[in-house]
């Protein structure tokens, strides 16, 4: 991490904290993924229509204080955009940018100025479109201003990169700066 070495225990937290969220929303087969609704069906009452979505909602608001802010993509998940509104509710400030466009995601953040650190938040895969981030630009973005990279990589974990590592190693070649997301909830659940 090269802007929030201070927080590296924060984000430990923040990490643990959603990993057991998808991990408890999985053992409960509360998902509405196909293979999950099958076992719920099979195993307790519940019904397929239900989801919790904790992820982002509940990682964004913990990573940031009044002195940060957040920008994230227009396209970005629901969940991201729940993280946002949290966040704002607790005074920090926060901005969308025109989809995967570093140059409106620069000029977001120029518009935020001053702010101590910054929370750059897109998906590692785009669901609907399958479009994947210009991520080394992003990353070269964030570099140049006081960010961080946070990248939901819920449809890419475990499918896309190289052993199924997700799309962030494979376009950075590693994690300087950048805060992967995974879900227990899509590709893993699908494990026997
Ligand atoms: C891109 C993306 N991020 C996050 C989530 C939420 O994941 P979870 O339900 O494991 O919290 C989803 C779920 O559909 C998603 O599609």
């Amino acid at each position: 991490m090269r802007v929030m070495n201070n927080k590296v225990t924060l984000l430990s937290l923040a990490v643990a904290g959603l990993f057991a969220a998808s991990a408890a929303q999985a053992a409960l087969n509360l998902d509405t993924g196909a293979t999950s609704a099958i076992y719920a069906s099979e195993a307790i009452p519940i019904s397929p229509a239900t989801t919790f979505t904790l992820t982002n909602t509940g990682a964004i608001p913990g990573l940031v204080t009044r002195h940060d802010v957040v920008v994230a993509d227009q396209f970005a998940h629901n969940s991201i955009d729940e993280g946002l509104r949290l966040a704002k509710a607790r005074g920090v400030r926060t901005a969308k940018f025109a989809h995967n466009d570093p140059a409106e995601l620069e000029q977001a953040l120029r518009e935020l100025r001053p702010y101590r650190h910054a929370v750059i938040a897109v998906d590692g895969v785009y669901s609907m479109s399958g479009e994947l981030p210009p991520l080394r630009e992003f990353q070269r973005v964030a570099a140049a201003n006081d960010a961080i990279l946070y990248v939901d990589d819920a449809h890419g974990t475990g499918v896309l990169g190289g052993q199924g590592r997700g799309t962030v190693r494979d376009a950075l070649g590693g994690y300087e700066n950048t805060l992967v997301v995974g879900s227990l909830s899509k590709a893993l659940s699908c494990l026997r």
